[in-house]
């Protein structure tokens, strides 16, 4: 489809990311490594920032499907801001460039002094979760001296069609945002409250949601919340759509339909006349990185075949988690196909990337390229079994560069080198 490329194609029988063979990037770094298209995480946001020319909005990537500084700062110099859940990802935030005027702060477990850093930044919103953050807010802007610009995350309470359970948020009985019946009280108690500015209401429905079939339902939810907090004098100057836009992980599924989705948000937002905010994570990253790894050794054993390679679950665990798909290629071209279950060397049965996948005959030494592992991959990897995490690269064009280095065997025990320095109570 044009205009949707990855960034990775097949150039005389090598993949290429953009215009560099994988090869050369795992004979440079080594292998497991994440290698990322700069030029598709571009391309992926002028679209979607085209879709709502002429409306007043903002597109804050959120932080947690990719936070890899260089990453960052492709986004930063494209104008996006960030919707971050975490100090953590807020240092890496102000790091990578942003500005505090350019953060948006979700989550629904944010700690008192993640709340003052947030307020130090100057962030633009910091949406709330429940009452009981509110106090908190309230009480920790009051010391600051500050009012805390704040924004309600509503649920909305609609069914959510998601690839899987975990990745739904916006349906009744899930632990985030304001059930929508409660809004309303909530606007009173923020009114009573000195140190805290309702200046917008959002949501965010789930991840990989196929559809706006949701977004349909939900919009005149967010959008009646709207109406309550501005006839009770609030502020409100945004309205937050969140993020969860999909992206195609099997060649059969469609790629989101960014037009349809820009329909109905904007229908929205015009008839509430305020300033859009997005939080797309893995639309604007996932096409654009894959996991390059190496086989190890093949096996056969019980009747099946298996391609045991020296990445796994604690670099890419979405397929245990979420039982994800990822298309997984041979990155040069090799003849005859094998079915095969493709697995990592982690202790877990659940630590494989494919089961019974038909994958080209590879061996031992060559190089397998797990696609569409842009998103939720490096930032959900781990030290399980003590694996140092991978390397991560950023490719450009022509050119790449490490933009996340390797991390070593010392990196693994550092903390803990410290003698214990025993105390008691
Ligand atoms: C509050 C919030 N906003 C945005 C996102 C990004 O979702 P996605 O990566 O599906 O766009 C998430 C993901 O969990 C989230 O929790």
């Amino acid at each position: 489809m044009p205009g949707v490329s990855s960034g990775f194609e097949t150039v005389d029988g090598v993949l290429h990311a953009e215009r560099v063979p994988l090869p050369a990037i795992a004979a440079a770094v080594g292998t497991p490594a994440y290698v990322y298209c700069a030029n598709t995480i571009r391309e992926r946001f002028r679209r979607l920032d085209e879709a709502f020319a002429g409306i007043p909005h903002h597109i804050h990537f959120a932080v947690k499907a990719n936070s890899n500084l260089h990453v960052l700062r492709v986004l930063q110099s494209l104008g996006a801001g960030v919707d971050i859940v975490s100090g953590g990802e807020l240092y890496r935030a102000l790091e990578a460039g942003f500005r505090g005027t350019d953060v948006v702060f979700s989550g629904v477990g944010k700690t008192v002094d993640e709340i003052a850093h947030a307020l130090e930044a100057g962030v633009q919103l910091i949406n709330v979760e429940s009452e009981a953050e509110l106090v908190v807010i309230d009480m920790v802007a009051g010391q600051k001296g500050v009012k805390a610009p704040i924004a309600i995350r509503v649920n909305p309470e609609v069914t959510v069609e998601t690839p899987h359970e975990y990745i739904k948020t916006g349906e009744k009985g899930q632990k985030f945002g304001i059930p929508r019946d409660d809004v309303a009280r909530l606007c009173d108690v923020i009114r009573d409250l000195p140190n805290v500015e309702l200046r917008g209401l959002g949501m965010h429905l789930g991840s990989q949601i196929g559809n706006a079939d949701p977004l349909r339902d939900a919009l005149p939810r967010l959008l009646s919340a709207i109406a309550y907090a501005r006839q009770a004098g609030h502020p409100v100057a945004f309205m937050d759509v969140g993020g969860g836009l999909s992206v195609p992980y099997e060649s059969h599924e469609a790629p989101a339909d960014i037009e349809d989705y820009a329909r109905v948000v904007r229908a929205a937002v015009q008839e509430a006349g305020l300033t859009l905010l997005l939080e797309p994570g893995r639309y604007l990253v996932a096409e654009s990185g894959v996991l390059l790894t190496r086989v190890l050794y093949r096996k056969h054993a019980a009747g099946k075949d298996f391609v045991v390679t020296d990445s796994g679950m604690s670099d890419l665990i979405r397929p245990a988690l979420y039982h994800a798909y990822h298309g997984i290629e041979a990155v040069s071209a090799t003849s005859g196909s094998i079915t095969a279950d493709v697995v990592g060397p982690i202790c877990e049965s659940g630590d494989f990337f494919a089961k019974d996948r038909v994958l080209p005959d590879v061996k031992a030494g060559d190089l397998l390229c797990v696609r569409t592992a842009g998103a939720y991959g490096f930032t959900m990897a781990s030290n399980y079994n003590s694996r140092p995490r991978p390397a991560e690269v950023l490719v450009d064009g022509e050119r790449f560069a490490v933009a996340g280095a390797r991390e070593q065997l010392d990196d693994l025990v550092r903390l803990e080198r410290a003698p214990l320095q025993w105390r008691t109570a």
